[in-house]
């Protein structure tokens, strides 16, 4: 594990200037660009073949240069997918062709290791490696088939295969898919490069200095460490800040972390929840049977679906209130795969059990303390339920405390909160490197910039890779030292009280 240190004379012994690029959280999006950065480089396969005729033949122009260093909107012109962002597109395409119309055609890529590629970078996260997935709302990842949560170079088909005896079909649950980022951060060696239990405070562009300090980036944070043990065995674990200096920093966090709200009378009564886990707890201590009131799911999307089927499964009556009507095609249930996932169409379907009922084109008024619920149509009819508890699922925001303004002036539109689907951040789409940044060098990637799928943020750790290994071509080649990311400089402990170090214990 690595350990950030906060003492001086480490500092001092270390060199001034180190090239690193910390990476603002560890889960899938930040896994993944680790394993770009850690010299694991994708080339066209000598014998290799790629259904798409066009890309093939591109492809085939310059097979000996790794696809870190082609021209990446080449490669992507014409291509056409299922995200808006065509590196995204193109990198899926590559490592599971054709895989929309259900065929399995093999992968063109052949990944060598070649470590002398490597770009030094810090996957700062809270939690273990991938653990984040952990704290994600359940839904998102049992939703998805499994060969889209799968990272590259270990397929999570042969892995979950080798953990459970019989697959029964694609899907794996979240717990299995923490555990795969895990085992893959292990397997591929890329833990030297993750320090977690840390949180990062804040990322501002520092302004050169006469002395010659070149622009850079400062990430501070704090990371949370095991104390001295106590008598009775248990520790007291104390936060040590940390601060680096960076020319690149890339934002990879996902969009979890503060649940939407409907901003309606009582939405803060205790019986009225904003998180998936909430219900699972609720479970889990008995709470709710088929004799409890209802649950009253409000939202249309893959948690709120989630939370009524697992309300479904203890046959406990559920109430679902969203504002779309049944037929909408932008409703989840109409967007799932009926084969992959009878059981939504079941609960969607029109012969339902009666232990199911839907309020469409419904919004909820207000929550009462007594557990009453007052919904209101389209048309103005309002219906009072009575609810054991409710559930708001309606979306979440990212926590961004760490940028000015929360990150707003970096999104699409300045001056709304960053969201996933209504507001990401703007990128762009070739390098991902954030259009609005205060400087040079800052990168989104994921859900920020709208992706949610790890099928998809492939893309991001593919063009952010890209654009660094460019970078520091063009450095060697201009023989400069600019590039060089400045890691921890004497001049600037001087000025601080507590400036850091990274070592690998
Ligand atoms: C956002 O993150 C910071 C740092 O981890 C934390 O102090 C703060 O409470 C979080 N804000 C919300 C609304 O969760």
């Amino acid at each position: 594990m690595i350990v950030l240190y906060n003492s001086v004379s480490v500092l001092e012994a270390q060199p001034l200037i180190a090239p690193i690029v910390p990476v603002i959280s560890n889960g899938p999006s930040g896994i993944c660009l680790s394993y770009l950065l850690s010299g694991y480089t994708p080339y066209l396969s000598p014998d290799a073949s790629h259904p798409n005729p066009l890309l093939h033949s591109k492809l085939r122009e310059q097979p000996h240069l790794s696809l870190l260093e082609q021209d990446l909107e080449y490669l992507c012109e014409g291509l056409e997918g299922r995200s808006s962002n065509p590196v995204a597109v193109l990198f899926d395409s590559l490592l599971l062709p054709d895989s929309d119309f259900g065929l399995e055609h093999a992968s063109p890529l052949a990944w060598r290791y070649e470590p002398e590629r490597a770009t030094p970078h810090l996957v700062l996260g809270k939690g273990p490696p991938g653990g984040a997935w952990h704290a994600m709302e359940g839904s998102m990842l049992t939703l998805s088939l499994a060969n889209w949560m799968e990272l590259p170079g270990l397929k999570l088909k042969d892995w979950m295969r080798e953990k459970r005896r019989n697959v029964r079909n694609d899907r794996a649950t979240p717990a299995e898919i923490a555990s795969y980022y895990q085992h893959y951060v292990s397997q591929m060696s890329l833990g030297q490069s993750f320090a977690s239990r840390t949180t990062v405070t804040s990322v501002t562009r520092q302004p050169g200095n006469q002395e010659g300090s070149p622009p850079c980036w400062r990430v501070t944070g704090l990371q949370r460490r095991e104390g001295e043990e106590l008598g009775d065995g248990s520790s007291v674990s104390e936060e040590v800040p940390f601060s680096l200096l960076a020319h690149s920093v890339v934002l990879a966090t996902g969009t979890h972390d503060i649940p939407a709200r409907l901003g309606v009378e009582g939405e803060s009564l205790p019986f009225v929840c904003h998180s998936f886990w909430e219900l699972e707890n609720a479970i889990s201590r008995g709470e709710l049977d088929q004799s409890s009131d209802p649950v009253l799911v409000v939202g249309a999307g893959l948690t709120a679906a989630d939370a009524v089927l697992a309300a479904h499964h203890l046959n406990t009556p559920v109430y679902h209130a969203f504002r779309r009507s049944v037929t909408d095609p932008g409703l989840i249930f109409n967007q799932l795969p009926k084969l992959l996932y009878p059981e939504y169409h079941k609960v969607s379907s029109r012969a339902l059990k009666p232990s199911y009922l839907s309020f469409p084109r419904h919004r909820v008024v207000a929550f009462r303390p007594d557990r009453k619920c007052v919904l209101e149509s389209d048309s103005g009819q309002r219906t009072v339920v009575q609810v054991s508890m409710a559930l708001v699922l309606i979306g979440a925001h990212p926590n961004l405390s760490f940028l000015p303004e929360n990150g707003r002036p970096l999104g699409v539109n300045p001056d709304e909160p960053i969201s996933c689907r209504r507001n990401p951040i703007e990128v762009d789409p070739f390098t991902c490197g954030v259009v609005s940044a205060d400087g040079p060098g800052m990168y989104a990637m994921g859900p920020l910039v709208g992706e949610n799928f790890v099928r998809f943020l492939k893309g991001g750790a593919l063009a952010i890779a890209c654009d660094l290994a460019k970078r520091q071509r063009e450095e060697r080649e201009g023989g400069g030292d600019l590039m060089m990311d400045r890691w921890a400089d004497r001049k600037v402990t001087r000025h601080t009280e507590t400036e850091v170090c990274v070592l690998d214990l």
